[in-house]
C-alpha cells in the first residue's frame, strides 16, 4: 500500500492548474493502485504560521518554550513525520511574482530543522530525511524552462535536496497566460510528465 503525501500550494483554489494536474494524478495513481493512501496538504487552504523570531527560537531548541512554541515544534515535527513515512511526495509549485507561493516558503521553513532534516559536517552540508520519489507540479504564466527566471522550480529543488530528497522529478505546465492553445499544451505536456512518474 503506498503512502503519498501531497503539498498543494496554491492560492487559487479550485482555480488552480498545479491542484488541477495534481488531483488528476491522484485519480490516475487510484486507478492503479487502488490500496493507496493520500495525505493532504493544502497550504493555500490552511497555511502555516509564518516563520518570525518567536518560532526560529523554538526550532533553534529554546530551553523554555511558550504554547505557540511548542505548537510551533510540534506542528514542524508533524511535517517532517509526513515526509519520512511517505513512499511518494507530490508538491505543488506554482510560480508567483517569480517565486513561489509563501504559503511553500512557510512548509520549506518547517521542514528544514538542524539536527533533524540537516546538519553540516566537516564536509558541508548533509540532508538527514532518506531520500523517495518526489514529483515537483510546477504551473507558470509564462515560459521559464531552463533560463534564468526559473526561479520557483530552482528554489524548492535547492531546498528538497538540501535536506536528502534528491529524487526529484517535474511535471512541468508552462504557458497557461499565454491563450488557450498554449495554456492546453502546458497542461498536456504537464500531464505526459505526471504519468512517468507514476510509471516509474
Ligand atoms: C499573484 C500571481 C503572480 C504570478 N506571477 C507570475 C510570474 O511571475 N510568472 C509567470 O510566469 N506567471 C505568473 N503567474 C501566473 C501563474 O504562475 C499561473 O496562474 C499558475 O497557473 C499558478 O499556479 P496555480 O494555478 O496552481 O496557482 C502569477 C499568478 C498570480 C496569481
Amino acid at each position: 500500500m503506498a503512502k503519498i503525501l501531497v503539498i498543494k500550494s496554491s492560492i487559487l483554489g479550485s482555480y488552480s492548474s498545479s491542484g488541477l494536474l495534481i488531483d488528476e494524478l491522484l485519480a490516475e495513481s487510484a486507478k492503479q493502485d487502488s490500496s493507496q493512501t493520500v495525505l493532504l496538504r493544502d497550504l493555500g487552504a490552511q497555511p502555516l504560521a509564518q516563520l518570525d523570531a518567536e518560532i526560529l527560537g523554538a526550532f533553534g531548541g529554546a530551553a523554555e518554550l511558550n504554547e505557540r512554541q511548542q505548537a510551533a515544534v510540534t506542528l514542524s515535527n508533524d511535517l517532517v513525520a509526513e515526509i519520512q513515512s511517505a513512499d511518494r511526495i507530490i508538491i505543488g509549485v506554482p510560480m508567483y511574482n517569480f517565486g513561489i507561493p509563501t504559503q511553500l516558503k512557510t512548509w520549506l521553513d518547517y521542514i528544514c530543522r538542524a539536527g533533524v532534516t540537516f546538519r553540516y559536517t566537516e564536509q558541508g552540508p548533509e540532508g538527514l530525511l532518506a531520500n523517495k520519489p518526489v514529483l515537483l507540479v510546477t504551473a507558470t504564466g509564462g515560459m521559464h524552462r531552463n533560463t534564468a527566471t526559473d526561479l520557483a522550480l530552482a528554489h524548492v529543488k535547492t531546498v528538497l535536496g538540501f535536506v536528502g530528497l534528491a529524487d526529484q522529478h517535474v511535471a512541468y505546465a508552462e504557458g497557461l497566460g499565454m491563450g488557450d492553445e498554449a495554456r492546453q499544451k502546458g497542461l498536456d505536456a504537464a500531464r505526459v510528465d505526471a504519468r512517468e512518474f507514476l510509471a516509474a
